[in-house]
């Protein structure tokens, strides 16, 4: 595959800490660029990714407009995705940014209607839908526990006082809807529904724990699937001293499948179990799954992409990101209707 230079904006801790490692792990990508709005960070990290110092752009207009850049990679606050999508398709540059797809409802909706009215490469940076369980699931443990009819979903975790996130001025005052809830409830509801089909209606309820997380920061919900299934959607990060623990289970006419994925496992495990009874059940069986750099991953598809020029050859489309904040949007607009049904908004 040929060489690609990538261009980097927002310069911050994600951009040095994982996309930098990320890239120089790609064999036919290199960091050529970069601009930061504070333009001694951008330096910092092109002194780290060997970016001359000439490639320190001084404007998002000027970084998009260079012509020896293949694709652009956008860690900006997602309040600013849409301008940088704008100025995308401006300029034929194919372009990644990271997830949430937007931070509300009305951009992330513009973002769709432009990515659909051009043949460029966009994509969002959801790497949760590259990990391999999902594939377990669906390939291999759906087709055997029959119809799937319910599911119970639950990501729970303590709050991190040394969480290396939390004093980003951005995250502290959010712009995004509901802070945390889109900022990291859009992974988990990209799992979710990548196993299980797309959400139809909503009924949540919200807390917030912590003034720190700038907004609710708790989500208790059910949630009924366009295929019918029916199930709990439980996420926070936020409470006192327990163990992290994420869980996904799923219900079939014929058996059940347990994905647990906490993090004190050693490794990820799907357990799961055939038959129409308790009486006729298989007993558990287990397996081990393999997970693989879901960073990696993303990056290599996107850049299969840009080389392809086929914008369908992304696997987290614009509008495939849109149904995972939809899903938020019509949690947070139930919680303050105390929990009524809300429909998901589709695009
Ligand atoms: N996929 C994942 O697991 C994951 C994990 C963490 C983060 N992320 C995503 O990565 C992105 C960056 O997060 P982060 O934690 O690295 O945050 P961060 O450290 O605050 O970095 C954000 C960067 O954007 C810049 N910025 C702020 N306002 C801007 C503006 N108005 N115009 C242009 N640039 C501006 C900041 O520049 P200054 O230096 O001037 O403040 C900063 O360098 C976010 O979209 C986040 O959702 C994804």
């Amino acid at each position: 595959m040929s060489n690609l230079n990538v261009g980097i904006i927002g310069t911050g801790i994600f951009a040095t800490d994982t996309h930098l490692p990320t890239i120089n792990k790609l064999s036919n990508v290199t960091p050529t660029a970069c601009f930061n709005r504070t333009k001694a960070k951008a330096e910092v990290f092109a002194t780290k990714a060997n970016i001359p110092a000439e490639s320190v752009y001084d404007s998002l207009d000027s970084i998009f407009e260079a012509k020896d850049i293949d694709f652009i990679d956008a860690l900006l606050p997602v309040q600013y995705n849409l301008d940088a999508v704008k100025l995308a398709i401006k300029n034929n540059k194919p372009m990644v940014m990271e997830k949430p797809i937007a931070a509300n409802m009305d951009q992330a909706r513009e973002i769709v209607k432009l990515s659909r009215e051009s043949s460029l490469p966009i994509g969002v940076l959801e790497n949760w839908s590259f990990r391999s369980a999902i594939k377990i699931l669906k390939n291999e443990i759906l087709p055997q526990i029959g119809d799937v009819v319910s599911f119970t979903y639950s990501s729970t975790g303590p709050f991190n006082d040394d969480n290396k996130y939390i004093n980003t001025s951005w995250r502290v005052n959010p712009e995004h809807i509901g802070g945390y809830l889109s900022d990291g409830g859009v992974h988990q509801l990209a799992l979710l529904t990548d196993v299980l089909g797309e959400v139809s209606t909503v009924s949540a309820l919200t807390k917030q724990l912590r003034k720190e997380s700038g907004d609710v920061d708790v989500l208790f919900s059910t949630m009924k699937l366009d295929d019918g299934a029916i199930g709990t959607f439980t996420y926070g990060s936020a409470f006192g001293a327990t163990e992290k623990s994420l869980k996904f289970t799923i219900f079939g006419t014929n058996g059940s499948a347990i994905y647990d994925f906490s993090p004190s496992l050693s490794k990820p495990t799907i357990t799961y179990q055939t038959g129409a009874s308790g009486q006729t059940s298989s007993g558990p069986k287990v397996i081990e799954v393999d997970e693989i750099d879901t960073f990696v991953a993303e990056f290599e598809n996107f850049a299969a992409a840009v080389v392809s020029g086929n914008k369908d050859d992304v696997v987290v489309k614009p509008e495939h990101a849109f149904h995972h904040l939809a899903i938020v949007a019509a949690a947070l607009e139930s919680a303050d209707k105390d929990g009524a049904n809300v429909k998901v908004e589709k695009i």
